[in-house]
Formats: C-alpha cells, sequence, structure tokens
C-alpha cells in the first residue's frame, strides 16, 4: 500500500494510533494535518474556526466549480457568505415546502416499484442510489425536466476529482472532468433557458397568474431571484442585494448534486445493511413500527417523531458509517495548536469517521448498537456534541441536514414498515460484507443485496 492508500478515513487512523490526535505529513510542497479527536476537532472547528474554514481545491474541483463559483469549494469570506445565505434561506430551508414534497413523492414511487418486485432478489445500494438522484433531480429542476438526466448523473462522482487523489492526474482525469462539465453545461444551459422564460411569462402575467402558480417552484426558480447575467451588482431595491450569475448557479447545482445525492443513498444503504446484519434489532424497530403505525397504514412523516428506537438506528449508523468520513478544510494563515505550528495554506483533514469510533469516547467503539443512543445525554447531530459529527460542525457544517436527514429517515422508515426482508440464497446475517470503501462516500464495497416480503395488510398503492 503507498502513501496514496494510506490517506484515507482507515489509514489515517491507524496512522494517529501513533501520531495522536493531531499530526502533521508533507507531500512534496503541501502540508497535511489529521486531526482524528473530539479535542482537536473542537479547536479546529470551533475555537479557532476562522482559520481553519477555508476549502482545499485542485485544479479538477476548480474546472468542475467554475473556479469555485459554487459554495462547497469556495473560500470563507463574503462571498462564500452570500451563497450559504442564498443556500440556508432559500434552497434547503424548511419553508421551500416543494424539496419536501421531492423526497416525499419520489419515496413513495419507490416504495410502489419495490412492491412490484417482492419476493426477488433487489440491488438495495443501487435503486436507493436511483431514488436520492431522482430527489435531488426534482428538486433542483423540477418534475417537468427529466431529460438529460441519466447522461449527467453518471458522471457524477466526484470522488474521483477530489483534492487528495491529485495522483490521479492525466488524459484520463481530463476526459472524465470534460465530459462532467459538458454534460453540465449542456442540459443546464437549456433548463436555465426555460426558467428564464417562465420568469418573464410569469411577470407578465401578473395579474392571470393562476395557471403559472401551479407549477411548483425548484431551487433554479428561486436562484432566478438573484440571477443576473452580467454579474452586475443587483440595485433593484425591493429585491435582495446579492446577485449571481449563470456559473454561479450551475455550481450550486453542482454542489447540491454532489452533496444531497451520495451521501443521503450511502447512509440508507448502510442502515439496511447493518439492520440486516442485526435482526433482533431490526425487529425491533419493526414492533416499533407495528404499535404506532399499525398494519393498516404506510407510514409518514408525522410516524418518525414516535419512533425513538428507529431513531437510534438512524444516529447509531450515522456514528459507525458517516457518509463523508473526511472533512476536508484548508488554513487560511498560520496557526497554532497544541502547541504545533501549521502553516497558512495546510490541508486539514477530520477524521469524523475516526472520532465516532475513538474508543476514549464511545463503549464498544466499532459494535452497531443502537440502544447507545437511548441513554439521556447522548449526543445529537447538531455539531456541538464534537464526538459525534456526521454533519459537521460549525461554520462549514452541513447546511442540507434537515433535507438529507429527511431522505433518510423517511426511506429507511418506509424499507422497514411496507417490506420484510430476507438475504438472498439462504445468505446468514453474519455472513454480510461490512467492508467500505474509500471516497467522497465511504460506500459498501459490496452493494446490499435483499428481498422484500410482504408486511402490510393494505395495497402499497
Ligand atoms: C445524510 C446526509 C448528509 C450528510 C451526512 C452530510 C454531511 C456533510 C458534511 C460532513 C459536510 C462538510 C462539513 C465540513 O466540511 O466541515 C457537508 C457539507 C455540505 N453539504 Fe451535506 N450532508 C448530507 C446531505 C446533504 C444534502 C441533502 C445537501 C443538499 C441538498 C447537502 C449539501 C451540502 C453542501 C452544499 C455542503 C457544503 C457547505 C459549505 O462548504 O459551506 N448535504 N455535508
Amino acid at each position: 500500500m503507498g502513501m496514496s492508500g494510506e490517506l484515507n478515513h482507515r489509514g489515517l487512523a491507524a496512522l494517529a494510533k501513533t501520531y495522536g490526535g493531531l499530526f502533521h505529513m508533507k507531500m512534496g510542497r503541501i502540508h497535511m494535518v489529521a486531526v482524528s479527536t473530539a479535542e482537536m476537532a473542537r479547536e479546529v472547528l470551533q475555537t479557532q474556526d476562522h482559520v481553519f474554514s477555508n476549502r482545499p481545491a485542485n485544479n479538477s474541483i476548480r474546472y468542475l466549480t467554475y473556479d469555485r463559483a459554487d459554495m462547497a469549494f469556495a473560500h470563507y469570506g463574503p462571498f462564500w457568505r452570500q451563497m450559504r445565505k442564498i443556500c440556508v434561506t432559500k434552497l434547503f430551508s424548511r419553508k421551500r415546502a416543494g424539496s419536501w414534497a421531492s423526497a416525499r413523492e419520489e419515496i413513495d414511487s419507490f416504495v410502489k416499484t419495490l412492491d412490484s418486485r417482492v419476493g426477488s432478489s433487489v440491488n438495495v445500494g443501487e435503486t436507493v442510489l436511483g431514488l436520492t438522484k431522482n430527489i435531488t433531480y426534482r428538486a433542483a429542476f423540477g418534475s417537468v425536466s427529466r431529460d438529460g438526466q441519466g447522461d449527467f448523473s453518471g458522471l457524477l462522482n466526484i470522488a474521483d476529482f477530489f483534492p487528495w487523489l491529485g495522483w490521479m492526474n492525466g488524459r484520463d482525469l481530463n476526459r472524465r472532468l470534460t465530459n462532467a462539465r459538458g454534460a453540465l453545461d449542456g442540459f443546464i444551459d437549456k433548463i436555465i433557458d426555460d426558467h428564464i422564460n417562465k420568469k418573464n411569462r410569469k411577470c407578465n402575467n401578473n395579474n392571470n397568474s393562476e395557471e403559472e402558480g401551479e407549477v411548483e417552484d425548484d431551487m433554479v426558480d428561486e436562484l432566478m431571484e438573484f440571477y443576473d447575467e452580467n454579474g452586475n451588482a443587483n440595485n433593484d431595491l425591493k429585491s435582495s442585494s446579492i446577485s449571481i450569475t449563470r456559473d454561479n448557479i450551475k455550481a450550486l447545482i453542482m454542489d447540491v448534486m454532489f452533496g444531497g445525492t451520495e451521501t443521503v443513498a450511502s447512509a440508507i444503504e448502510w442502515a439496511m445493511a447493518e439492520l440486516m446484519k442485526s435482526p433482533q434489532d431490526l425487529k425491533k424497530v419493526q414492533q416499533e413500527l407495528a404499535e404506532v403505525v399499525g398494519f393498516d397504514r404506510k407510514v409518514n412523516e408525522s410516524d418518525l417523531e414516535k419512533l425513538p428506537y428507529f431513531k437510534c438506528v438512524i444516529k447509531e449508523t450515522l456514528r459507525l458509517h458517516p457518509p463523508i468520513p473526511l472533512l476536508l478544510h484548508e488554513t487560511a494563515s498560520e496557526a497554532t495548536i497544541n502547541g504545533y505550528t501549521i502553516p497558512a495554506g495546510a490541508r486539514v483533514m477530520i477524521n469524523v469517521w475516526a472520532i465516532g469510533r475513538d474508543p476514549t469516547q464511545w463503549a464498544d467503539p466499532d459494535k452497531f448498537d443502537p440502544s447507545r443512543f437511548l441513554e439521556d445525554g447522548t449526543p445529537d447531530f447538531k455539531g456541538s456534541n464534537f464526538e459525534y459529527i456526521p454533519f459537521g460542525s460549525g461554520r462549514r457544517s452541513c447546511p442540507g441536514m434537515q433535507l438529507g436527514l429527511y431522505g433518510l429517515e423517511l426511506t429507511v422508515a418506509h424499507l422497514c414498515h411496507s417490506f420484510n426482508w430476507e438475504l438472498p440464497d439462504g445468505m446468514k446475517p453474519n455472513e454480510l460484507d461490512m467492508n467500505d470503501l474509500f471516497g467522497l462516500t465511504a460506500p459498501r464495497a459490496v452493494q446490499l443485496v435483499a428481498v422484500p416480503k410482504h408486511r402490510l395488510n393494505i395495497p402499497l398503492l
């Protein structure tokens, strides 16, 4: 295993056992710092967050994000703050009911599709990834424009472009990059044009907009409010002073696609795999569902709050399998931590995976045991408990957390409530392969395949 092979969440966790919760490496001219304990994570994400809130990016990332015209790869500063404000208040806000409706409706049709496959082996990993792609695609572009979805999402494997994979350079990478951005440019230009037309129609029909009003707004509609083709500051007093260009819109959509698709799918698949591996936990979840929901109707979002054990299963899944195992930050200036000097421009990797399995913080850390979250005072997602930060913490933490949790919880609840599950070909739970792969997310090395069986007294219409 070469150096590059060791720079994943597992390799870095192993190195931390020797070198401690904070250690420094130099690769060529690049300084790298690995953070592997809750205490050091707090230092970096809270106490000295103003220094540690930049993002590293290589040429690939710069190209894909239209030179950091997005939010996720923008450095910390006024531009990032504006983009973040747009995302938090407009795109990912609970008030934007459209995103939640997209998730709900896509999950509903997903359950119907599974129903038609009862009794046969289903590749849960693959179908769930299809589901989350549909959810993000629909939330971003609306239900009207499905063409181009296939071409586009097939190219979205951002792991290939990530900074620490800098060694994967060369012709192959360049071809994939050009394809990925080309696919985005090709169809999103058309989508943006459609949305400009839609907006103009709306303005012209102001008094007579009943018909238009029925079309639910999507994320591109929301972004049009700030759109200025020339990128000039928007002086219209009635609207906000933020203005964004076509490249900003494309790059933000890229963020949503990358940030919201694989992450949610990975967590759903891991939750189901852990439950299949631990039949007594699946049974507990299903018992809870039987008591709260019964067998005569499907589960819905208002049930979720009444399912404490189920909630613990979700938390425990994100502890053992954080969808983004390493947070990537960069120092904006020189910093001192624990007596170490870290130079400006150093790449900082916060090992969320290792922190969630730290034996000084968690009893029996590698064991899947949802009941550990039943106790009072156990950590929550929100980022103030540094031993448990699946969504990060502080300024750069996940702005899509609520939306992501909604899709994750609702899907797993439906999977457990609407179906019973068996492993294919008489496979035993302890024979399930629980290895992960290294990428932006840590997906399962072998996708989960399982057989759904009817569970409810009603048809899943
Ligand atoms: C279970 C689901 C999800 C998990 C576990 C997750 C986790 C994370 C984590 C760990 C970060 C980086 C924090 C840091 O660098 O300090 C992040 C950032 C981000 N996430 Fe999520 N995420 C999820 C779902 C979503 C969804 C659904 C969206 C959008 C629809 C989204 C959009 C983003 C964006 C745009 C950023 C970059 C924020 C910034 O740089 O300021 N995420 N997420």
